[in-house]
C-alpha cells in the first residue's frame, strides 16, 4: 500500500480526490492549514506551507505527495518549501497541478503558479504536473459575485475553457497511481464559453436579471486574452462533464 500526502486535500479538489485515492488502496495524509480528527480514517497535518515548519513531518515516509493546496498568492514559496522537504525525504514522485496559460499571463497569481511549476519541474523529486483550467466552480463563484453589481459588466473577447473538478480529481488520481512523467498535456473542458455567456448561463439559472455593461480588459492581460492566448485549442485532455450540466446541477 503506498503512502500518498495530499497538500490542499480538504479544498474543492483535494476533496474529491482523496476517497478516490483511498478506493484505490491508498494510505492517505492530508496537509491543510487546519488538522482534526474528522472520523475517515484520515490523518490530518496542520501545516502553513508558507510557514516552513512542520513540512519535514508531514512528507516523511510519503512514496508520493499530491500537491494541490494552494491560494491567490504565494503558491511559489510555498512550493519550494515543499519541494526542499520532499527532496530531504527523498519522495518518489511529486504531482503538481498548475494552471493553463500560467506563462502568458502577467498576473500575480499567475506568475507565482509559474514560480511554484518551476520548482516542481527543476527539483531532484521526479515529478509530474499538470495543467487545468478554471474549475465550473471557480466560474460559477467568478459571475456570481459579478451578478451582485448593479450593473453586470461584460468584458469582450475573455474566454474561458471551464473544466469539471470531478475530472480534474479522476486526472489527478491516475497521474499519482503512475510514473512520473514530467509536464503532461493541459486538461481543459469540452467548450469554450465567453465569460458573457458563462454570466447569462448563470442569470438564467438563478432568474437574475441584470443589465450589462461591456468593459475592455486593460493592459497586456487583455491582449493575451482577446487574442486567446490563455486557451488550450490543440493537444489538451478534455474533461468529460460540460458547463451545461453543472448549471443545471447548481439551478
Ligand atoms: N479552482 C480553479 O479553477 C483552479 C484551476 C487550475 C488550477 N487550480 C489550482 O488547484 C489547486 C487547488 O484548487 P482548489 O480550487 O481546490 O482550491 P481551494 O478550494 O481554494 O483549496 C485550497 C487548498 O489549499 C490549502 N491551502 C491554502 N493555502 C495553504 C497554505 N499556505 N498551507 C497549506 N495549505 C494551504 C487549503 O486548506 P486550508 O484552508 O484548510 O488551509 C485548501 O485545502 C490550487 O493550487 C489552484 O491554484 C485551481
Amino acid at each position: 500500500m503506498s503512502t500518498i500526502l495530499v497538500t490542499g486535500g480538504t479544498g474543492t479538489i483535494g476533496r474529491q480526490v482523496v476517497p478516490l485515492l483511498q478506493a484505490a488502496g491508498c494510505k492517505v495524509r492530508v496537509l491543510s492549514r487546519h488538522a482534526g480528527d474528522r472520523g475517515d480514517g484520515i490523518e490530518y497535518l496542520a501545516v502553513d506551507l508558507l510557514q516552513d515548519e512542520g513540512i519535514d513531518a508531514a512528507v516523511a515516509g510519503a512514496d508520493v505527495v499530491l500537491h494541490l493546496a494552494g491560494g491567490p498568492k504565494g503558491d511559489d514559496i510555498g512550493t519550494r518549501n515543499l519541494v526542499r522537504a520532499a527532496e530531504q525525504a527523498g519522495v518518489g514522485h511529486l504531482v503538481h497541478i498548475s494552471v493553463t496559460a500560467v506563462d502568458q499571463l502577467p498576473l500575480t497569481y499567475f506568475k507565482s503558479k509559474l514560480g511554484a511549476e518551476q520548482a516542481v519541474l527543476q527539483s531532484s523529486v521526479p515529478s509530474t504536473v499538470l495543467r487545468v483550467a478554471q474549475l465550473h466552480d471557480f466560474a460559477w463563484k467568478t459571475v456570481q459575485a459579478m451578478a451582485k453589481l448593479p450593473v453586470l459588466p461584460k468584458p469582450g473577447g475573455v474566454r474561458f475553457q471551464p473544466v469539471d473538478s470531478r475530472d480534474v480529481a479522476e486526472r489527478l488520481v491516475e497521474l499519482a497511481l503512475g510514473e512520473p512523467q514530467g509536464l503532461v498535456p493541459d486538461l481543459v473542458g469540452p467548450k469554450v464559453y465567453s465569460l458573457s455567456e458563462l454570466a447569462d448561463d448563470y442569470l438564467r439559472a438563478t432568474g437574475k436579471h441584470r443589465l450589462g455593461l461591456p468593459i475592455r480588459v486593460p493592459g497586456k492581460a487583455g491582449k493575451v486574452y482577446r487574442a486567446g492566448g490563455n486557451l488550450t485549442l490543440t493537444g489538451a485532455s478534455i474533461g468529460t462533464h460540460s458547463w451545461d450540466d453543472f448549471v443545471a446541477e447548481h439551478a
